[in-house]
């Protein structure tokens, strides 16, 4: 399906998202459309409107009622028969998985995983600490939220199994600001997690699996309002958490190590005092947003500024752009660790309204231990080579390549 059509409006930018220019200048695009007193743009390229305020994308993201998600995260339409999960559709289905999830999703249930991750990250720095060098990004940044997913799901992975995924996500991630085939990235895990499902349906009929045991049993085992999830359903959660839980979390361990590097007083004053762990966290998570943005389609006719859409045109709430915005966040390019924390977390980065991200307190546990052990054991850490930055999906801004090096 396509969209109605969209056009240039006199006084609104003109941005070409997939463009080398963007990917290159993306800061300096966003404060621009700060500063000019109207944030709004229009991509020829793709055909679609993106929202900058953070105003606007919080008043657009409360009114799920209005903006809605049916058509997909993506730019591309996801076509109605695609059965989608959680951020492809709007109440009142979305409010009976979201209870699904959320309830899986327990304080509890993410701490249960601090020992594995903390044993995790110290066995990668084991492996390369003599060598004095690595490629952080490689080491740490790419495994550690994979293997975290894995471990949810209830099943180990060999590295080039895992290396097999993260290529094939990245590619999937990579073709959601194309305007076809471009809704729920395909997956690369597909048959990899049919298969686990259908083994553990077996484990669970047997009485060799507890209906707790992992991800997949809960949601097997889980009945809400008189509901089970079909497998259909089940995969399709399985395959959307990996790839909103791997990739946005290893974008945001690398921008937070590439981050600190660069900013030397703001490393040294975290270094003085390791209270303010959390906030480089939050600080990283607002200017450096691992995501620039995902869409909505509005159900009725629309004003949205100098912008009058027809019902589902395709808008780019840009979480990145939000949370740089200079009405909420003074001098907001600069990365500061004397901010206060509670101002900071007003970011983006992790969404709005009904769809915001579930799985954040788990990816800042996650950011918190790698962070934690970075400090403890990477004496003298500094950047060793040519930080390479992720062109690959350009949804997502961050690192490919994290050479660093410290003493030993
Ligand atoms: C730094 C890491 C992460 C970032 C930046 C991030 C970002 C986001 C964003 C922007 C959304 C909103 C989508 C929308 O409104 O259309 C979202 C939703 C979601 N994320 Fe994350 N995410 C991260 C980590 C994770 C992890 C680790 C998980 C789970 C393991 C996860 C699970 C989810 C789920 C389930 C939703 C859908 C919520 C809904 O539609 O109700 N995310 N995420």
């Amino acid at each position: 399906m396509a969209g109605p059509k969209t056009h240039a409006i006199p006084g609104v930018a003109e941005i070409d998202f997939n463009s080398e220019h963007f990917l290159k200048n993306y800061k300096q695009v966003y404060m621009d459309l700060h500063a000019g007193g109207c944030p709004f743009a229009h991509s020829s390229e793709g055909d679609f409107y993106a929202v900058a305020a953070h105003k606007e994308i919080v008043e657009a993201c409360v009114r799920a009622d209005q903006w809605s998600s049916k058509f997909g995260p993506g730019l591309g339409y996801q076509p109605p028969e695609t059965p989608g999960v959680l951020v492809s559709v709007d109440p009142p289905e979305h409010t009976f998985e979201a209870r699904l999830v959320g309830k899986a999703f327990s304080k509890t249930y993410f701490d249960s995983f601090i020992p594995g991750i903390r044993a995790f990250v110290n066995g990668k720095i084991d492996a390369v600490f003599a060598d004095g060098r690595c490629d952080l990004h490689e080491t740490l940044s790419e495994p550690l939220p994979l293997w975290v997913i894995f471990q949810m799901f209830g099943r180990a992975t060999d590295p080039a199994e895992m290396k097999a995924f993260r290529e094939g996500l990245l590619y999937g991630v990579g073709q959601m600001l194309r305007p076809s085939n471009a809704g729920t990235p395909p997956n690369p895990a597909t048959h990899f997690l049919a298969d686990h499902l259908a083994e553990t349906r077996r484990r669970l009929a047997a009485g060799e699996a507890e209906p707790d045991e992992n991800l997949l049993t809960r949601f097997i085992s889980s009945e809400i309002g008189g509901r089970r999830l079909t497998d259909e359903k089940i995969l399709g959660f399985c395959s959307f958490l990996l790839t909103a839980g791997s990739a946005t979390t290893t974008i945001l361990l690398s921008n937070l190590v590439h981050r600190l590097l660069t900013t030397p007083d703001q490393f040294a004053k975290l270094r003085a005092d390791r209270s303010l762990v959390p906030l480089a966290i939050e600080e990283c998570l607002r200017v450096d947003a691992p995501v620039h943005g995902l869409f909505r389609t509005n159900n009725q006719p629309t004003r949205l500024g100098p912008l009058e859409l027809e019902p589902d045109t395709k808008v780019m709430m840009l979480w990145a752009a939000g949370s740089l915005d200079p009405t909420v966040f003074p001098d907001p390019t600069r990365f500061d660790l004397d901010r206060d924390i509670d101002q900071v977390r007003k970011h983006l980065a992790f969404g709005y309204g009904i769809h915001i991200c579930r799985g954040a307190p788990l990816s800042r546990i996650e950011a918190q231990l790698f962070l934690e052990a970075v400090l403890d054991r990477l004496p003298g850490l500094r950047l060793d080579g040519e930080v390479v930055p992720e062109t690959r999906a350009p949804v997502l801004q961050g690192i490919r390549k994290l050479p660093v090096a410290w003493d030993v």
